[in-house]
């Protein structure tokens, strides 16, 4: 509820002039206001109540969803002490009712480790159904209590979905070390475990029975080598998209989001999913769960732990939406949202062509974020049905060139000397746009008047970032995709995440930052750095052979290629260090005359 619907209920009250019961309005619209729980938002990283008012403790957690209810499993902690796993529900993903303990720690404890007494610690825990027993199964790290050397998974079941849940059994996968984990079921009911093993250097996926009561011998490593853990696994159509963190206990850092279109095969790692600021630790973040959020196509949440290390119990949660209308899966951050902004996420789809007389919205590729009108001013915003603009395509018979008229008005989209806005239509140049389609399925927006391509300033992709006109060079090729409201209009759709369109999917699996280039051209060295795949700045640091740093930059090369020139570096030997989303590049080049 806001203040504004409440003006009614204290208007009444003002009549009566009753201080008393105005201040304790005003009292009940203050407490509303605060970041608690079941207020129409999702409040990061702020303590979160359940419907009794209690703090919600699951932590490590996964979702189950069933007959409109999400059900919440995570672990219960006292303290730092582990006690069981809670479970909560919810149709609504924000107000969550408590169902109790879902597995409650009893017995003793054994030496042969097959107990689940209560000091015992289980991590991480998640449910699937199986369709083939009808039970619910629940798997998690499962350690003595002592330490994390015993890195075993512990298998539950029950009979009904919130439990009780009784032990199977605890075991170590194929003989080998089992920490972080998650289990997925593939839309063929195959069930697959991953956990961080060997150490936690490399992650191992293993396939489960057809009970989901033990994995079998058919299982593989994946990441090897990289310490990759907190695993959150997704599907779209045939794509597979995996969230992960690196290695270092309760502190956050730079998370990691891969796809792959065979589970068992080679997995293309994106680097980091985040792109606003705080991306190095995830947002203050480590992975847990990617939830399919029910009744949209493509519409999925990211569930992450912010861990109080000192407190386990008092940790707090991270959900956002998953960013996946460019087709490279990402996540921006959001202090508080709503899941109705799936509505939109959602029914915003990439239009297969652009034909004349429809009417579609410029959706920027790096940002996922539509150009909309606020404050008159022409830039990107977060979807808002009120702000963002559709615009009529008006072929003008030159090729790949419209004008682009205000749905419902009669304002064009204008180029002037910097910047665009919208203006009376008329027969100039200025109100003509060329749409250049790209390899991605995006296009490349210039004014045929001088040539020069739409952008964002200071090639930002904040929510407000202004639209501008820039000269057309190598380092700026911003791109926008051209995209329609399915919810108004029925026009072919080329979803990047299609089963049949294997061109979007490519552009996920290729969305990767590369080597520098290197060159020696018209006696200046050149450094060349592609695309990354981070949407921060990349680093180059320029040495000398003796070590001394000749130059520091940092470019964004965010849409394209970003070229980097040292006049002064005629001759000798140089070391170019580039840091792409924190992994450093390094080469020696020679320059010579
Ligand atoms: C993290 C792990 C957490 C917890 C923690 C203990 O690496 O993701 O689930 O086990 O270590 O230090």
């Amino acid at each position: 509820m806001t203040t504004a619907g409440l003006r009614p209920l204290m208007d009444m009250f003002m009549i009566k002039t009753n201080k008393f019961f105005l201040s304790a309005v005003i009292l009940v619209v203050a407490a509303l206001g605060q970041p608690a729980y079941g207020a129409g938002r999702i409040y990061n990283g702020s303590a979160w109540r359940d419907t009794d008012g209690n703090a919600i403790n699951a932590h490590g957690g996964g979702m189950y969803y069933e007959n409109g209810y999400y059900y919440w499993f995570g672990e219960n902690r006292r303290g730092m002490r582990s006690y069981g796993v809670s479970v909560y529900r919810s149709e609504d993903l924000m107000n969550w009712e408590s169902l109790g303990l879902a597995l409650t720690p009893t017995g003793d404890k054994k030496n042969t480790l097959q107990d689940i007494a209560e000091g015992r610690t289980i991590e991480r825990p998640k449910v699937i159904k199986c369709e083939k027993t009808g039970k619910y199964v629940m798997w998690a790290h499962w350690e003595d209590g002592n330490d994390y050397s015993k890195a075993r998974v512990m298998i539950a079941q029950a009979d009904k979905v919130e439990g009780p849940y009784s032990l199977v059994r605890t075991l170590r996968p194929n003989g080998a070390e089992s920490r972080d984990q998650t289990v997925f079921v593939d839309s063929d009911g195959t069930g697959y475990h991953f956990s961080s093993s060997e150490d936690n250097m490399t992650m191992h996926l293993a396939v489960l029975s057809d009970d989901y009561l033990i994995p079998t011998e058919n299982w593989t490593r994946i990441f090897a080598g990289k310490q990759y853990e907190a695993p959150a696994i997704m599907k779209i159509n045939g794509t597979y998209i995996g969230f992960f963190s690196g290695c270092t206990g309760w502190r956050p850092n730079p998370g990691h989001v891969a796809t792959t279109r065979n589970l068992m095969g080679e997995w293309n790692d994106l680097g980091n999913p985040c792109v606003d600021a705080n991306a190095e630790t995830t947002y203050t973040s480590q992975p847990t769960y990617a939830l399919k959020v029910e009744g949209y196509d493509y519409a999925y949440m990211y569930m992450g732990d912010r861990w109080n290390s000192s407190n386990v119990e008092t940790s707090t949660y991270v959900w956002l939406p998953v960013m996946l209308r460019t087709g490279v899966p990402f996540l921006r951050w959001f202090d508080s949202w709503n899941p109705s902004m799936f509505e939109t996420l959602d029914a915003i789809r990439r239009a297969e062509s652009i034909s004349d007389g429809n009417t579609y919205v410029l959706l920027s590729r790096m940002a996922d974020r539509i150009v909309s009108l606020n404050d008159n001013k022409l830039c990107l915003l977060d979807d808002d049905d009120a702000r963002m603009l559709n615009f009529v395509f008006e072929a003008t018979g030159e090729s790949d060139t419209y004008k682009l008229r205000r749905d419902g008005g009669d304002d064009y989209l204008t180029a002037s000397s910097s910047g665009v806005s919208l203006q009376p239509g008329d027969d100039t140049v200025s109100q003509k746009w060329v749409l250049e389609r790209q390899s991605d399925n995006f296009y490349i927006v210039s004014s045929p008047k001088d040539g020069k391509i739409l952008s964002v300033r200071d090639a930002s992709m904040a929510n407000g970032a202004e639209l501008e006109l820039i000269p057309r060079t190598g380092a700026s090729k911003a791109r926008f995709g051209v995209y329609f409201d399915s919810r108004r209009f029925d026009y072919p759709e080329n979803s990047p995440w299609g089963e049949r369109n294997s061109s979007g999917v490519e552009n996920v699996l290729n969305e990767r930052s590369s080597m520098p280039v290197i060159s020696y051209e018209n006696g200046k060295l050149i450094v060349r750095v592609e695309e990354s795949a981070s949407r921060r700045p990349i680093a180059v640091t320029l040495y000398d052979l003796g070590g001394r740093v000749v130059a520091v930059d940092s470019v964004m090369a965010v849409d394209g290629t970003a070229v980097l020139e040292y006049p002064s570096c005629r001759s000798g030997m140089y070391i170019v260090k580039v840091v792409d989303n924190g992994q450093p590049v390094s080469m020696k080049i020679a320059v010579s005359k």
